[in-house]
């Protein structure tokens, strides 16, 4: 029988430290590692001090420290080919190869795939020339759209736009100003659905397919779901509108069908494959696919999850994730977890601001303070390093119950400038 293994989460946010967290509780680990890691990973893994994007370094820590498992958290190590690199040298790595991770790093290749495959997604459209991305507009000039930058753009690559001025000026954004580098080279114009978003992440080994539980990620920051979009606020899980038959459609109909066109495409997905839907009156479309891991949706999904999660992670990587036979199980408790952000996010935002009671917070399996943008210096204090500061993480008997338990832990937990939506998990807060 194979002994435990050493792991490597690499990232340094909130989904890393929910990880770490959750794979450090696997009696199949020694030890975890995190790289880079943030203020909070070092209570449950070992910070390395590696970027996530230094692929040459952190090969050579793996190799060196023989890790068993890497588990790659964030989208641009994917798309700068990780997977691909460990591998070669023999070793196991949970996520997609480069080639893979593209369902992420092009949208126009993600559109087309759907197209292909008849996955089912608003009516989009493809430009690299601006003259004719304005034509176009030309004859949608009173329908609203979604201009989204091709390539990866940090969540910001995204603009809903209400009218032809506020379309225009997203064209030019892209394609004429350049403000998003070569990830604007192209753009993908969207029609604007309306419905109610939901996340759901499945496993995969490139021909098994495992779906997580739901969750409901509110983007914008702040309450009413006003103001600019964010990497996600707060989350609930489960999804209000993820009833058993939406499921099902975006089972067969999202997730398989993408799994297995990638397949047809000779793109072997293996990871997760993260599907933001919405819910429409004629069933889920999707608006998005991403590679890896939701954050914060990975935090309320580690905890609800009661199966270890290594030997799906193992099995995805190597790809016999069909011989696990049952699960994974899930606390039927719903759970929640609400966003601290820094003053200014998601715009240019205060640092070095320091976090008052968050060492001293006692954490436990259904109630967590993730660290995200935050590092423990010299002094033994905690400070903020990034927007996303840090979240709080609960389960309850109801979806209130834990947002009372997070809210109240951000009553007492928190730094001069702190920001977070009052509205997580209540109606209006999610619905368009
Ligand atoms: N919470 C949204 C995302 O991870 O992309």
């Amino acid at each position: 029988m194979e002994g435990p293994v050493d792991v490597l989460v690499v990232g340094s946010g909130g989904r890393e430290h929910a990880l770490c967290w959750k794979i450090a509780k696997s009696d199949k680990v020694d030890q975890v590692y995190c790289a880079p890691g943030n203020g909070g990973t070092h209570l449950v893994a070992k910070n390395v001090p590696i970027k996530a994007t230094d692929l040459d370094g952190l090969l050579a820590f793996a190799k060196e420290k023989k890790i068993g498992l890497t588990v790659v958290g964030p989208e641009d190590p994917l798309c700068m080919g990780i997977v691909d690199r460990f591998e070669a040298e023999g070793l196991v790595i949970f996520g997609p190869d480069q080639k893979s991770a593209e369902i992420e790093g092009s949208k126009a290749f993600c559109r087309e795939l759907c197209r292909t495959h008849h996955i089912p997604s608003p009516q989009s459209w493809i430009f690299s020339d601006v003259t004719k991305a304005y034509q176009f507009l030309e004859g949608h000039k009173d329908e609203k759209l979604v201009i989204k930058a091709s390539g990866l753009a940090a969540g910001k690559g995204v603009m809903i736009c209400e009218n032809h001025a506020e379309a225009r000026q997203a064209v030019s954004e892209c394609l004429d100003k350049r403000t998003f580098g070569d990830s604007g080279n192209t753009i993908v114009i969207e029609e604007f659905l309306t419905g109610q978003e939901v996340s759901v992440l499945a496993l995969s080994d490139g021909s098994t397919i495992v779906p997580l539980e739901t969750a409901k990620d509110h983007k914008a920051r702040f309450e009413g779901n006003k103001g600019p979009n964010t990497g996600g606020m707060g989350v609930i899980s489960p999804s209000p509108a993820a009833n058993p038959r939406t499921l099902k459609q975006t089972e067969s109909q999202i997730l398989v069908q993408g799994i297995h066109g990638m397949g047809q495409e000779g793109r072997r997905y293996k990871g997760v494959l993260y599907a933001g839907i919405i819910v429409t009156s004629l069933g889920p479309r999707l608006l998005e696919f991403n590679c890896r891991f939701g954050d914060p949706e990975t935090q309320p999904l580690m905890m609800r999850l009661k199966s270890d999660i290594v030997p799906y992670l193992l099995a995805c990587a190597r790809g016999d994730l069909g011989q696990i036979r049952s699960g994974p199980d899930w606390d039927p408790r719903p759970a929640a977890c609400v966003v601290a952000v820094a003053r200014g996010y998601p715009g240019s935002y205060e640092k070095g601001q320091r976090i008052e009671g968050i060492y001293e917070f006692e954490g436990h399996d259904d109630l967590m303070i993730f660290h995200a943008g935050t590092e423990r210096r010299v002094d033994g204090n905690c400070y903020t390093s990034g927007g996303r500061v840090f979240s709080v993480t609960a389960m309850g008997k109801s979806t209130g119950d834990a947002l009372s338990l997070c809210y109240e832990v951000l009553g007492k937990v928190g730094f001069p400038g702190m920001g977070f939506r009052k509205d997580i998990g209540k109606r209006g807060a999610y619905q368009h």
